[in-house]
């Protein structure tokens, strides 16, 4: 067998020119291809390693659990330890609104239970998000997408989704006693680690406090330590109603996870009965390498390195070809002049044994979001090779 050749002959993809390249094993801060070929990880699995690559204690507890029991009943009926113990550590690490915790398989599917929630606790309709979002791929997250071109061939769509821009203060006034819900990613991930501006989300929470609506963070990216806190709204200051997280919480296995107040959440449970259900959500195996990954982030000592960890990075990627750098924490955009540079860059440095990726919109950014137990050495290591890239071109 030829994996890259059966990949391309059998396996859906998502673009017509997938990197491809065929992987043998990883661990740590990196990945090793069949032929040998070593490569430091600088994108984390697009931020869902949080730990890095088959970390032992989030290995240690996946065989634990697979030998007790790996999946016994739909969402919801029996009382499993795994899920229990991780929606209580989330609540204990949570500000006082958050009571309860919804699992889900993904982010997207989180998105889609916030949604429907924000619609069934105000009673409207109304739904606003950020120009350049992602919030995921189904057709409600979907509706979400901040560029019309991804939307188009898919249409009709949810109704009722209206854009703002993120960081305009200005706009807010359009959230009114319609308003569900306004959805924002902490920080704007696919926009190009865009941070919000001081007060700006401050100032979005009071708006739908005035009209009643509810504010919806999708933390599915920053969440989980990426950028210094557990979840990045403690850096400004305010307290999402709803909460959606995923990537990072499962330590490189899929999940998702949505939380709120008592009150809300258990409007999903009557009128109507089963209000969101899943089959998976919330398994065994996978809650249990989340449990062991938010242990390791909230006890070890990565998060509070990862403000060093910023501050090296920008200290190391002083280049000529890089004009700035976006972002927060270990979520790190630098821009280049040209999208084309940035092709060019991400490419040779994966030749160069050097994992970077693109942004879904801003094309002229290198995406770095390594693992956060990244070390200072492999930090040093990465941007050696990004900068003599950057020389070369
Ligand atoms: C901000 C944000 N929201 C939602 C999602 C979708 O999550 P998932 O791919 O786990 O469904 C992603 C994934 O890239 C994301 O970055």
């Amino acid at each position: 067998m030829n994996l890259v050749d059966d990949f391309l002959e059998y396996q859906a993809k998502t673009t017509p020119y997938p990197l491809g390249i065929p992987i043998d094993k990883a661990q740590g801060s990196y990945i090793y291809d069949t032929q040998g070929k070593k490569y430091l990880d600088f994108v984390a699995g697009v931020s869902a390693c949080s730990l890095g690559h088959c970390h032992p204690k989030v290995v240690a507890a996946i065989e634990a659990q697979i030998k007790r029991y790996m999946h016994v009943m739909v969402y919801g009926e029996f009382a499993q330890e795994p899920a229990v113990a991780l929606c209580k550590a989330l609540v204990d690490l949570l500000p006082s609104n958050h009571e309860s915790v919804y699992l889900t398989n993904s982010g997207t599917e989180a998105i889609e239970g916030a949604l429907k929630l924000a619609k069934r606790a105000t009673g409207r309709a109304e739904i606003f998000a950020a120009h350049y979002a992602y919030h995921g791929s189904t057709q409600g997250a979907l509706s979400l997408w901040g560029t019309e071109t991804q939307k188009q061939a898919f249409r009709p769509l949810l109704p009722g989704i209206r854009f703002i821009d993120f960081n305009v203060a200005d706009q807010l006034e359009q959230i009114t006693t319609k308003t569900a819900a306004v959805v924002l990613e902490t920080i704007q991930g696919g926009a190009g680690f865009i941070v919000p501006e001081s007060d700006y989300l401050k100032k979005v929470k009071a708006r739908c406090e005035a009209v009643g609506a509810l504010l919806i963070l999708d933390e599915i990216q920053p969440g989980f330590g990426r950028t210094g806190p557990f979840f990045a709204f403690e850096h400004y200051g305010i307290s999402p109603d709803i909460l959606v997280m995923g990537k990072g919480m499962g330590g490189g296995l899929p999940v998702g996870a949505f939380s709120s107040s008592k009150t809300l959440m258990t409007l999903l449970e009557d009128h109507p009965k089963l209000g969101h259900i899943t089959t998976f959500g919330g398994n065994p195996v996978i809650a249990a390498a989340s449990l062991a990954t938010l242990k390791e982030l909230r006890d070890g000592p990565h998060l509070k390195e990862i403000e060093e960890k910023e501050i090296l990075f920008r200290k190391l990627l002083k280049h000529p070809k890089i004009e700035r750098i976006q972002g927060k924490g270990l979520m790190l955009a630098p821009i280049l002049s040209r999208p084309e540079l940035a092709d060019q860059v991400i490419l040779e440095c994966l030749n160069q044994g050097l994992i970077l990726f693109w942004l879904l919109w801003e094309k002229r950014a290198l995406r770095i979001s390594p693992p956060l137990n990244i070390s200072k050495n492999e930090i040093e290591e990465g941007c050696d090779i990004l900068r003599r890239v950057l020389d070369q071109l």
